[in-house]
């Protein structure tokens, strides 16, 4: 049996973020905004302090202490999240500013190094921008094209004809594992069974699992895994790309200058070794500090129990939300099989009218098409709102939202919908 967190546990995290701590238009904070960015705790704030304070140097060229110390701190950062998502080896964690450049770089690199005319690239109708428009940019670039799995009606993956859709010609399967919309949970293994019966490469994106549950890449299968430091309690600027090492040995650099070299001569150079090969120029190294201490923080607190609790949080919030019938929630609703966030429309209030309100009320919610405009399109909608849970929100915060909603649904005359779940 997993342990929820408890009240005094709850509170001991609450007070390990300064933000929480402030009123907003006289209220107390409620920041329901976790998929667009986490808070930060202290110790993240004071590593990333105490390096720019006591050891700022480059990493891996000097030889002083400073250096020393800053190139151990930046490698050992890399070791913990290794660690953390169980990746075989270090070289296979490259540090990047976040999930959108980790594709990029798959997508510069590997995919039009490995992608011809009439080659397909399978995504889904629920991936952010970032897992779209770097494969967009390969089909022009190379002449693949673009297929999609479908939705079932509940925000699931259509994946009864995924053997169908997966084809000699596919090369590519990239899925979120999360949705930052629906907040579905998929099925990843599955699909990277099936993608590589018939010779696929895939993608998984993790921005939104990684932070709310413990991922391991070698058992998801995938080929390559990103995700972003700043929705996980680390800074911004921080990512991971995770690759399979044979295929990242393979692929050719994103990026030339420095770091990125073992050699330059005055016509050629000979690339460095894994994983320094993709990571060209000074890095972002207190956000790897950071990052690494984010890591850490997570660990303490346990992936699990984190999960557990979002899950909870979000069952309490999806219950009281059925007593609105104005309200039409998107996605799953079983907790099993959706993540800690509940995106909704109420009546047709334009979803920014809700978040403005909302904001009256010190809430932070977030509005507009969350960087998933083919899914708002396929739901025929032009914007939802969506309220996002992490490890230190509360039931009494659900209390705080639930009655702003209330208050809400009178004061712009929100008329029922007909439509209580799903869409
Ligand atoms: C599912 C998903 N993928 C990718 C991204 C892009 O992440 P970043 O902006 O940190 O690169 C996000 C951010 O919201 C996301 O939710």
């Amino acid at each position: 049996m997993i342990e929820l967190l408890d009240e005094v546990q709850l509170e001991e995290i609450r007070d390990d973020f300064p933000v929480l701590q402030q009123k907003v238009h006289g209220k107390p904070l409620v920041y329901f905004d976790n998929a667009a960015t986490s808070q930060k705790p202290r110790i993240v704030i004071d590593a990333m302090n105490d390096y720019y304070q006591r050891y700022n140097a480059n990493v891996h060229r000097g030889i002083h202490a400073l250096a020393e110390r800053a190139t151990r701190e930046y490698e050992l950062a890399r070791e913990k999240i290794a660690r953390f998502i169980n990746a075989p080896s270090q070289e296979s964690v490259i540090f990047t500013r976040g999930t959108t450049e980790a594709i990029n770089l798959v997508a510069y690199s590997w995919a039009q190094t490995n992608l011809k005319n009439g080659d397909e690239i399978l995504l889904t109708f629920m991936e952010h921008h970032s897992n779209t428009v770097p494969w967009y940019q390969v089909c022009e670039r190379t002449g693949a094209v673009i297929k999609r799995i479908e939705l079932n009606p509940d925000g699931t993956l259509r994946l009864d004809d995924l053997d169908k859709l997966i084809t000699e010609r596919t090369k590519l399967v990239a899925v979120t594992q999360q949705s930052n919309v629906l907040g579905t949970i998929n099925p990843v293994r599955l699909i990277a069974d099936a993608a590589h019966k018939k010779g696929a490469v895939v993608l998984v994106d993790g921005a939104q699992s990684v932070p709310h549950m413990p991922v391991d890449v070698q058992a998801l299968g995938c080929d390559f895994f990103v995700f972003s430091g700043h929705k996980m309690c680390g800074p911004t600027a921080s990512g991971i790309l995770y690759g399979r090492r044979a295929i990242l040995e393979a692929m050719p650099p994103f990026m030339g200058g420095g770091e990125m070299i073992k050699e330059v001569w005055f016509d050629h150079v000979k690339y460095n070794d894994l994983p320094y090969k993709f990571e060209a120029g000074t890095p972002n190294i207190a956000e790897a500090i950071g990052l690494g201490v984010a890591v850490d923080y997570l660990t303490r607190i346990g992936m699990e129990k984190i999960r557990q609790h979002e899950k909870e949080i979000t069952q309490y919030a999806l219950d009281c939300l059925k007593d609105f019938p104005e309200i039409t929630v998107y996605g799953p609703y079983d907790v099993e099989k959706r993540g800690g966030l509940v995106t909704f429309t109420l009546g047709d209030v334009h979803p920014h009218d809700i978040a403005t309100f909302a904001d009256q009320d010190g809430i932070a919610i977030r509005a507009g098409h969350h960087c998933a405009m083919p899914l708002h399109k396929k739901l025929g909608l032009a914007a939802t709102a969506r309220a996002s849970f992490y490890l230190y929100n509360t039931r009494d915060e659900v209390d705080t939202f639930i009655a702003m909603l209330h208050k809400a649904k009178k004061f712009f005359g929100a008329c029922p919908t007909g439509r209580a779940m799903g869409y």
